[in-house]
């Protein structure tokens, strides 16, 4: 069998802020295949975007350092790469589409260009017109858009340029980080629909990282939840959806899905999101855990075990020492409430 075209594994990063450290990864493994369309769940700082800069070597240099655990792309060892060398690996095999599509085009070059130029820096041989043109289309937009800048376009006309700039690289792996998240609802669902159609027409994995649980169940197969700097489940996302493993997941899928209360505010998980200034001792999720057992916060962090189906894994005591999952189910629920979130 092939090797994955991205595999992270027990990756451990530390960025070196001017007044502070943060362990903003502290073991997260993660998977990408061919052809599989991956989510990557989990509340703001659980490590999100750290995963996916480090999967294309943008993590900030001088400030971000790599204290552990490895990175490969195709089978290769990438971990300790210069960043010169990084170079030929971004866009193919792995591209990446921002949430913030400003902030990555170009606003004084037509679209026309930029796609363009993602095209020769991969096949310089290669002749533009008639591919931005196909990639115009592919990405579901007229023909007219390649002769706009970046400010006369919707946002969600510019996240397609986007996609069509990576997809001009012709990746295996696109990344989408956050790609709905500053849209109104309707585009978002238009967003996610054209991410299916592309993964669908060119076999191209697509990884997305999504706070929105009903996106990453509507658009993938497998997924990923992230909890303080840690991957605490994988898995098949119908079955995690259906029978999730650890009690943080069911606290989100439980947030996700109540409606506001009588304040008009959403429900959320108890309690705070963890500081990373700190490595954790034992489970990360111990302070906010309804079912936490008194060593949950002493013993190492529990390791990964099987919570299901056979790639079905979270890393929580009570699998560890064979409590099954309805119990988390029985009591998780304890822990959504109310809280302060505005509407
Ligand atoms: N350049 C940086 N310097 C210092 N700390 C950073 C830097 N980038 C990220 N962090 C910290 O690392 C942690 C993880 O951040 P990251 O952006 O990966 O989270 P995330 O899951 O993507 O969050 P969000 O959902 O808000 O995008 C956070 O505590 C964040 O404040
Ligand atoms: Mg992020």
């Amino acid at each position: 069998m092939s090797a994955p075209i991205l595999s992270i594994n027990d990756l451990q990063v530390t960025y070196h802020a001017s007044d502070r450290q943060v362990f903003a990864l502290q073991g997260a493994t993660l998977k990408a295949g061919a052809s599989e369309t991956i989510g990557v769940v989990g509340e703001s700082g659980s490590g999100k975007s750290t995963i996916a800069r480090a999967a294309l070597g943008l993590l900030p240099s001088g400030v971000a350092e790599i204290t552990g655990g490895s990175i490969a792309i195709n089978g290769r060892d990438v971990t300790g790469l210069r960043r010169r060398d990084w170079q030929p690996l971004r866009g193919k095999p792995i591209a990446m589409v921002f949430q913030d599509p400003l902030s990555f085009l170009n606003p004084v070059m037509r679209v026309d260009r930029q796609i363009g130029e993602a095209i020769r820096r991969h096949a310089p041989q290669r002749s533009t017109k008639d591919r931005v043109v196909d990639l115009l289309e592919l990405v579901q937009l007229p023909a007219s858009v390649a002769r706009s800048y970046p400010h006369e376009l919707s946002g969600g006309m510019r996240q397609r340029v986007l996609m069509a700039v990576a997809l001009a690289c012709e990746p295996s792996l696109l990344i989408a980080d956050e790609p709905t998240t500053a849209l109104d609802v309707t585009t978002q669902a238009e967003i996610v629909k054209l991410l299916r159609d592309i993964q669908r027409t060119l076999g191209v994995s697509v990884l997305l990282i999504s706070h929105n649980l009903a996106v990453v169940a509507e658009l993938c197969d497998q997924m990923y939840v992230m909890y303080a700097g840690r991957v605490v489940e994988s898995g098949p996302a119908d079955e995690i959806l259906s029978h999730p493993g650890h009690p943080y997941t069911y606290g989100l899928m439980t947030a996700a899905r109540s409606l506001r209360d009588a304040d008009g505010r959403y429900a959320t998980i108890a309690g705070d999101v963890p500081s990373l200034a700190e490595r954790f001792v034992g489970c990360p999720f111990a302070a906010r855990c309804p079912v936490a057992m008194e060593h949950c916060t002493q013993l190492a962090p529990p390791p990964t075990s099987v919570a299901g189906q056979a790639n079905h894994v979270a890393a929580c005591w009570h699998l560890v020492e064979g409590k099954g999952r309805d119990d988390h189910r029985d009591i998780a629920g304890a822990g959504a409430r109310h809280e302060g979130v505005q509407a």
